[in-house]
């Protein structure tokens, strides 16, 4: 890897909600949400480690509030703890309506993605290292979501 590189911590995607992705009630599927928020979370991880990316974990996600289609979507990624290989990835999504430009957060959640190369192997990625407060709360909230994950049920064995 370019040894140059400036790795970039954030980004935001800001699209319009289509008729394409509208559920059965006439609102956003949440699976549509949870794609944006998949896409989001890539494109975060590869801009911060500059490898290939992927998705180890997607957990605590919240919907706050359904969107409409045609509202501003926009989904927010910014890394907020980094590991040796993985990066924890907080997701933010908002809806906003065009005409009165009233914007409400409809969404969150905390995901992990693992950098790998060429050839499949795990790759380090660069260390992040909160300074001010609002980083060190997001660093903390990481480090809960490992917590919580740790007390899940496990790997599910599904009867036949
Ligand atoms: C994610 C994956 C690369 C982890 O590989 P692995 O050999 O099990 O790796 P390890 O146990 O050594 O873990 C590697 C890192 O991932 C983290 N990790 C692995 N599974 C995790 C999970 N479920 N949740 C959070 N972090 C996880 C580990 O903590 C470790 O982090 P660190 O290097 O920063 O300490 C592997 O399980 C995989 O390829 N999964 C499929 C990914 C996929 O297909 N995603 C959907 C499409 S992109």
């Amino acid at each position: 890897m370019d040894g140059n590189r400036v790795a970039t911590r954030s980004i935001t995607l800001r699209f319009l909600a289509q008729p394409t992705d509208v559920n059965f009630g006439g609102k956003v599927h949440g699976g549509a949400v949870m794609k944006w928020i998949d896409q989001a979370g890539y494109a975060c991880a590869v801009g911060w480690s500059g490898y290939y990316c992927v998705t180890a974990y997607i957990g605590g996600i919240r919907f706050y509030k359904p969107i409409f289609i045609g509202q501003i979507v926009e989904v927010k990624a910014v890394v907020v703890n980094t590991g040796t290989t993985s990066m924890h990835i907080a997701i933010e999504v908002s809806a906003t309506d065009a005409k009165t430009g009233t914007r409400k957060k409809t969404a969150q959640c905390m995901t992990v993605f693992v950098a790998i190369d060429d050839a499949g192997d795990k790759m380090k990625v660069p260390h992040w290292n909160p300074t001010i407060p609002v980083d060190i709360e997001l660093q903390k909230a990481a480090l809960r979501s490992l917590e919580t994950r740790n007390n899940e049920a496990g790997e599910f064995v599904f009867p036949d």
